[in-house]
């Protein structure tokens, strides 16, 4: 039996990730939380019959209502939080988003301390050091099981080269997106593509830029009615399907994903090289979750090497703000 939690499960990427979830074969219990409307997403989604049945939406802000969503739980999804409006960096999220996550975080270390956490919200460069901050205070902190959601950038990635190639189909470019996930912290290392591309010298800039600031031209175009959700709910659910066939055994699997890297295997050597203890790299899933940190970086280009350099100094600064939100405060 697998059980997913969505937190957050009411808003623009809750509600169709959730129904991505709820037609899922590989999740048998979904739980919704959300502190508006997630009891009304759950009597929604309750009316098509698939194999996540046996669930319910939990609403009121209190510990019980936590708790029996959590509880059990395999995989906590976390899209919880306020979005961009035109104007606004993801760092201007920190000061709602920081507390936010940290919440969902403790409750998550006290009824389900074993699940894999997957973290959406914004800035997730800060929010995943948070989450790991709380999960270490707690004592059942395991790198292997956090994951900061940056699949997103890589299906941009995809999704662009091939439209810049004038090829109809995405699926068959495998392009890694290293660092972190905003503006120049997302690099994409368009060398490593399999298969390989030839990208015109000068579409290089304007396409790295555009896989940057993607999200930028979602918020612009919402105008002042949020940022991406549906295709951050196709990201979210590429994710999680990608770590539950995993942890089912099926081998492998890698996905850029943002982690703790002194915690999984083969993480050191990219942390030193980078500077950064927190960092998207592919990763290898298993069952434990991260098996293995792949280091790619080494191999980036010049051009490349560039654009890691501006990203390690950003990420740095937005690691240790999460990390000084949760410290600072105990
Ligand atoms: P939204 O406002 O539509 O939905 C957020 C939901 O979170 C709302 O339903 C709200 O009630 C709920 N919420 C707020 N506080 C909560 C709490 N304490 N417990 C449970 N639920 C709570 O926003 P959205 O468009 O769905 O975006 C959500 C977050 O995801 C934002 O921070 C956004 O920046 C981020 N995001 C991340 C990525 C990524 O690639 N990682 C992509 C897109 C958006
Ligand atoms: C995105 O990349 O679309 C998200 O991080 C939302 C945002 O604020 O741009």
């Amino acid at each position: 039996m697998v059980k997913a939690v969505v937190l957050g499960a009411a808003g623009g990427i809750g509600q169709p990730l959730s129904l991505l979830c709820k037609m899922s074969p590989l999740i048998d219990v979904l739980s919704l939380f959300d502190v508006v409307n997630s009891p009304g997403v759950a009597a929604d989604l309750s009316h098509i019959a698939t194999k996540a049945g046996d669930f319910k939406g939990e609403q009121q802000e209190t510990e019980d209502a936590k708790k029996a969503a959590l509880s059990g739980a395999d995989i906590v999804i976390i899209p919880a939080g306020v979005p961009r409006k035109p104007g606004m960096t993801r760092d201007d999220l920190f000061k709602i988003n920081a507390g936010i996550v940290k919440d969902l975080i403790v409750a998550c270390s006290k009824y389900c301390p074993k699940a894999f956490i997957l973290v959406i919200s914004n800035p997730v460069n800060s929010t995943v050091p948070i989450a790991a901050e709380v999960l270490k205070e707690a004592g059942v902190f395991d790198p292997k099981r956090l994951f900061g959601v940056t699949t997103l950038d890589v299906v941009r990635a995809e999704n662009f080269v091939a439209e810049l190639l004038n090829q109809k189909d995405s699926s068959k470019f495998n392009i890694p997106v290293v660092g972190g996930h905003s503006g120049n912290t997302i690099v994409p290392l368009f060398s490593q593509t399999q298969p390989s591309v030839d990208i015109p010298a000068d579409k290089l800039d304007g396409l790295v830029h555009r896989v940057q600031f993607g999200g930028d031209e979602v918020v612009k175009a919402k105008d002042g009615a949020g940022s991406a959700t549906l295709s951050m709910a196709y990201a979210g659910f590429r994710f999680a399907e990608a770590l539950l066939k995993a942890a089912k055994g099926e081998k492998g699997i890698v996905e850029p994903t943002f982690v703790y890297l002194p915690g999984v295997e083969g993480g050191d050597a990219i942390a030193k090289a980078t500077g950064c203890d927190y960092f998207a790299v592919p990763v290898e899933l298993g069952p434990g979750g991260a098996e293995k940190a792949i280091n790619i970086v080494s191999k980036a280009n010049d051009y490349e090497k560039k654009l890691l350099d501006e990203a390690t100094k950003a990420l740095k600064t937005n690691i240790e703000a999460g990390v000084n939100f949760v410290k600072g405060a105990s």
